[in-house]
């Protein structure tokens, strides 16, 4: 796919996820084949105050790079402030929040509320597009609700306000994540546009990755959940989509070392106490399903040192071999 002047050879890029893709996971992920890497939403307002969190939030390292920051907001002139502000973390590009349906975001008249205004939608990106260096993407869902389901409306205006792609995740901000994918709207959007457009929804695997794009014709998919405690994903959906191999899991040690890796980069990136409290839900994902881990999932919620985590982690090991 080509964004600007930028060639991204794979297919399956790691979705923005906050609280979740911070620098420790987008390089794992990066590691592993994801295509490109966003970081976790930023508050347009945030940034342009100079607050300090929204700051860290678009710090972006050589290691997870091709790599976007992704902002939000409601208001042209404060998104091209804080488009220019993220610049000085040298993105490959800018990504603009339209899916969020967290109250804080939609509340505040970002995210997926801009959905239920092009107009303003638009004036956005035109403005973020002229205070940026590099290209600027939209990721958005299929609309608001059932009955107002106009991501296609949505994708031309952007297009034509200068957007360089669109992601698609095909469900309304009412649907949040439950029903299926609406996998229509994704092919809808991709016919209306010149553009690439990034399939986004419940893609976990190779299959699932390549049947989304076959269905719809997207030029990218972009894995969230599926990639929670299981970086590796991004290998065995390349490999399927290359050369239609199957990659098998990893082994139970593997996954261990894997998450005790990216523990000890958590910890190393953000203090221990912090990256300790953060590391609680990854190590949660990452035991998931194995022999015994409902049993841990108590003493994950409480470990205090990466030391603790090493512990459950052998016991899991020999438990599961
Ligand atoms: C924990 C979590 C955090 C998320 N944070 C963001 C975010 O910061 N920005 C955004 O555009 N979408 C965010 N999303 C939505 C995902 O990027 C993605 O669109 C959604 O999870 C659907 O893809 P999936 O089925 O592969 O998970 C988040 C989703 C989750 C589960």
């Amino acid at each position: 796919m080509i964004l600007g002047n930028l060639e991204i050879k794979e297919k399956a890029a790691l979705a923005p996820l906050a609280g979740v893709a911070d620098r420790a996971f987008r390089e794992l992920c990066k590691g592993y084949g994801a295509a490109y890497t966003v970081c976790e939403m930023a508050s347009a307002k945030g940034i342009s105050l100079g607050d300090k969190k929204s700051a860290e939030l678009l710090s972006i390292t050589e290691t997870e790079r091709p790599a976007g920051s992704q902002i939000f907001g409601n208001s042209p002139e404060t998104m091209a402030t804080a488009a220019k502000k993220a610049l000085e973390f040298n993105p490959d590009f800018i990504d603009i929040n339209m899916g969020c349906p967290a109250p804080k975001v939609a509340s505040s008249g970002g995210g997926a509320l801009l959905m239920k205004n092009p107009l303003l939608a638009a004036d956005i990106v035109k403005a973020v597009v002229e205070a940026s260096t590099v290209p600027v993407t939209v990721k958005m869902r299929s609309g608001w609700d059932d009955n107002n389901i106009n991501a296609v409306e949505l994708a031309k205006r952007c297009e034509d306000a200068g957007a360089a792609a669109i992601t698609v995740h095909g469900r309304t901000k009412v649907q949040m994540y439950a029903p299926p994918v609406n996998t229509d709207i994704i092919k809808q959007v991709k016919a209306a546009v010149k553009i690439p457009v990034i399939g986004n929804g419940d893609v976990i695997d190779g299959p699932s990755a390549a049947k989304l794009m076959e269905e719809t014709g997207c030029d990218m998919v972009m894995i969230g959940r599926g990639a929670l405690g299981r970086p590796w994903v991004f290998s065995q959906i390349n490999a399927y989509l290359e050369h239609e191999v199957l990659l098998p899991e990893p082994t139970v040690t593997e996954k261990m070392f894997v998450m005790l890796n990216h523990i000890e980069k958590l910890c190393e990136y953000k203090g221990e106490r912090v990256g300790i409290r953060e590391a609680r839900k990854h190590a949660a994902w990452y035991t998931k399903g194995l022999h015994g881990a409902a049993n841990y999932r108590a003493r994950i919620g409480l470990i205090n040192s990466v030391e603790e985590l090493r512990q459950i982690a052998l016991e899991l090991i020999e438990q599961n071999s």
